[in-house]
């Protein structure tokens, strides 16, 4: 695995963006797998000013969202379709057509599931698979525990990641127990891997997924496994490295 320290949240959104930006000028029709979460705003807000300057052009790429509420509809503030239209599809000339979140109001969640696999087949697997890491080692929904086999389905959320997605909600409104994620061998199976980090709460997740064993307990820590996935990480994220 591949790890890079930058010194400050801002250069890492600066690194972020240029990495995303060189695979979409290497393959035009880039299929990427794209996150939510805080550590991805500055990014996406480097990738819309590259666009604008006319350094970045998203006609033709796929995306797939991580993850989404179940529960949640898309026009609810607090989906992850909403989030992403505000922070970067609102913005930047993706292809509405082209882009995929899971549908959260779908009425068997399990079937979702599948269905969001199969287009992500369709589109030719994932080329870059942009990821955030939660305190508790988690990428997209997959908590502790969850399989390295899994697909895209539903998860119920820990206990500690409500409270943490909670404190980031656009509003009041209570957040689902459960939500659709992609699935960790789905993640693996991406060409490319490029994890974030940010602040000193994801230091021992980080640590731990770097440095200690691949472990079902910490979800992260299978990338070790993955031949090119890249640990970009600020200072204070990297700082219980070894
Ligand atoms: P965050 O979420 O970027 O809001 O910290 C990351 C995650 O939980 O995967």
């Amino acid at each position: 695995m591949k790890l890079v320290v930058a010194p400050d949240y801002e250069t890492l959104t600066e690194l972020a963006a240029d990495f995303i930006a060189e695979t979409v000028a290497d393959k035009p029709d880039a299929v990427l797998a794209l996150p939510t979460g805080s550590t991805p705003l500055g990014a996406y807000r480097r990738l819309i000013l590259k666009a604008r300057h006319g350094h970045l052009d998203l006609s033709r790429v796929t995306t797939f969202n991580l993850d989404e509420y179940v529960g949640v509809g898309l026009r609810d503030p607090l989906s992850y379709h909403a989030y992403m239209t505000e922070h970067l599809f609102s913005q930047v000339n993706v292809d509405p057509a082209r882009i995929h979140l899971p549908d959260g109001l779908a009425p068997d969640p399990e079937a979702e599931g599948r269905r969001y696999e199969a287009e992500i087949t369709r589109a030719g697997g994932i080329d870059l698979a942009v990821l955030g890491i939660g305190a508790n080692g988690h990428i997209g929904f997959n908590e502790p525990g969850g399989p390295f086999e899994s697909r895209t389905r539903p998860v119920r959320l820990s206990a500690e990641t409500i409270v943490a997605m909670q404190a980031e909600a656009p509003s009041e409104g209570r957040l689902p127990v459960t939500a659709l994620t992609l699935g960790i061998a789905t993640i693996m199976e991406a060409r490319q891997v490029l994890l974030l980090a940010a602040g000193p709460e994801k230091a021992e997740a980080v640590a731990r997924a770097l440095q200690g064993p691949v472990d079902v307990a910490v979800p992260a820590s299978v990338l070790q496994r993955h031949p090119r996935a890249t640990f970009l990480v600020d200072r204070e994220a990297a700082s219980r490295l070894k």
